[in-house]
């Protein structure tokens, strides 16, 4: 199996410290540590951008290399038309995460341009979400 593409946006790199009461105390590099524990024939990779462009040069270099991307947009989610076309753009299948349900929180965050061209959306079930994302794309 080709490895799984981890995928942040924005503000994900002060998981630990920001809004933890929202996102919870564990960094995001901890946490990958558990994964790749969790997971250890999975291949994962992790990246991190909070950077709209760079984020979209790294889906465009992901063709044909990896089974999946896990991919949290942080607040691009609910502005990037340009990141949806750019999952629109690839073959690669790609699930949306969000550690806080994003339902239960402000009405902006209610729409993700994403949802529509990702394979499934996983919101609300902290760290979690990209656990169970992980699980959806490897089938077990
Ligand atoms: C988030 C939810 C977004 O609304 C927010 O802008 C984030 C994190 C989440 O993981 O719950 O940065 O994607």
């Amino acid at each position: 199996m080709k490895p799984i593409l981890i995928l942040n946006g924005p503000n994900l790199n002060l998981l630990g410290s920001r809004e933890p009461e929202i996102y919870g105390q564990q960094t995001f590099l901890d946490f990958f540590e558990e994964l790749k524990e969790l997971f250890p024939d999975a291949m994962l990779e992790y990246k991190q951008s909070n950077h709209e462009g760079q984020l979209l040069d790294w889906l465009h270099a992901t063709e044909g290399q990896y089974a999946g991307i896990i991919f949290n947009a942080g607040a691009y989610t609910h502005t990037s038309v340009a990141l949806a076309d750019g999952i629109a753009g690839i073959t690669t299948p790609v699930i949306e995460v969000h550690i806080s349900n994003v339902h239960k929180r402000e009405s902006f965050r209610h729409h993700s341009f994403l949802s529509p061209v990702c394979q499934g959306t996983i919101s609300g079930f902290g760290l979690t979400g990209y656990q169970l994302a992980i699980t959806a794309l490897i089938g077990s």
